[in-house]
């Protein structure tokens, strides 16, 4: 059976909740980490189902030094968003594709997971134990990050004897630091952030320790971030360092096609739904490079990015810019239905929100 883990206050029975906000800055969120009052933790051991989880005080954890997520990178994560309603309810965004998406990465990365519901019950009590960190509406969210991991000790390589699946929450804004200003995109032709037969379409988290190198060095020359390109034909485009990219070219709105080395993300999922059900046409293709020279409009997407417009970018050298300064006119709808239904400002006919 699971050990526990040392140094937790358990809390189950005495969480205490506020219907009062925290008190800081509303105005000037980005996305930064802020810690809050509870997180969840629920642990198993390898090859067992995971029992019952508890709300616990926020704190840091205790690892073995010899711990399977330290030493081989045996972990995922996951990122969903809560907002709050101008009458004061909670609306979760399709948590069940983050507790399915977090069940395929488990497989490849030979970890257990929590059941759907237990991902979506946790999650649940999280953001309400941690409810007046919920931003009020209009000033951002409740970035809730899932995390699940080998925590046992091991030495030789092999998967962990006993994982942790945890929940911690933190108020955001946004992603970068443009705000919803259009980004500034640099190709990368060299460094790749997935390969074929790789982890590239499971949200594990050495996918993302390894584009921090491409990233420094793009944001140390003024870029917001890096595009990627298949390592094949180093041709393709993949997607950006935290998020997916899409190109409009008259009006047909095209995406990488998720072939195991791009994340599916479920922004990306949701943003091809709106896009169809506004009458766009669609493609999940192989998108060349080329392609950006004479696209209408670029925008990347994610759950902590949400729809961002690109406003240049640079590949081997030469720049192509997009838009004036702003959202492009595809991507302002496709922002704005999505967010609008994301936030409760309209009737949710997706049957994507969760209220709590
Ligand atoms: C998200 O968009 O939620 C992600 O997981 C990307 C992360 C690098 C912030």
């Amino acid at each position: 059976a699971a050990s526990p883990i040392g140094g937790y206050t358990t809390l189950s029975d005495r969480i205490v909740e506020t219907s009062e906000l925290a008190d800081i800055d509303w105005d000037n969120l980005g996305f930064a980490f802020l810690s809050t009052d509870y997180m969840y933790v629920m642990k198993c051991a390898q090859g067992g189902n995971f029992p019952k989880g508890e709300l616990q005080s926020f704190g840091n954890i205790e690892l073995s030094p010899s711990a399977g997520v330290l030493n081989y990178g045996q972990g995922l994560f996951e990122g969903l968003k809560a907002y709050r309603k101008e009458d004061g309810t909670i609306l979760l965004f399709r948590p069940e594709e983050n507790a399915l998406r977090m069940r395929l990465g488990a497989e490849r990365m030979c970890m257990p997971s929590p059941t759907v519901k237990q991902f979506v019950e946790a999650v649940k009590a999280t953001v309400l134990a941690n409810r007046r960190w919920v931003p009020p509406p209009g000033k951002g969210s409740l970035y809730i990050r899932p995390l699940l991991m080998g925590s046992g000790a091991v030495l030789g390589l092999a998967p962990a004897p006993e994982y942790t699946f945890l929940i911690y929450v933190s108020p955001v804004g946004n992603y970068f630091k443009e705000g919803v200003a259009p980004i500034n995109l640099i190709v990368e032709h060299e460094l790749h952030r997935a390969t074929p037969g790789g982890t590239g379409g499971v949200k594990t988290i050495g996918n993302y320790a390894a584009v921090l190198k491409a990233q420094s060095a793009a944001k140390a020359k003024g870029y917001s971030d890096v595009l990627y390109l298949d390592c094949v034909h180093k041709k393709y485009l993949e997607e950006v360092s935290s998020c997916n990219i899409f190109v409009v070219k008259d009006n047909v709105i095209s995406t990488p096609a998720i072939k195991g080395t791009i994340l599916p993300g479920i922004t990306r999922k949701s943003i091809i739904d709106v896009a169809r059900s506004e009458g766009f046409q669609v493609e999940e293709r192989q998108v060349a490079v080329d392609e950006l020279l004479d696209a209408d409009e670029v925008f990347c997407t994610g759950t902590a990015v949400v729809v961002s417009p690109v406003g240049s970018i640079t590949y081997l050298g030469k720049k192509v810019s997009y838009g004036e300064g702003g959202f492009g006119v595809v991507s302002e709808k496709l922002y704005s239905v999505l967010t609008r239904l994301q936030m409760g400002l309209s009737e949710d006919k997706m049957d994507w929100t969760v209220e709590l």
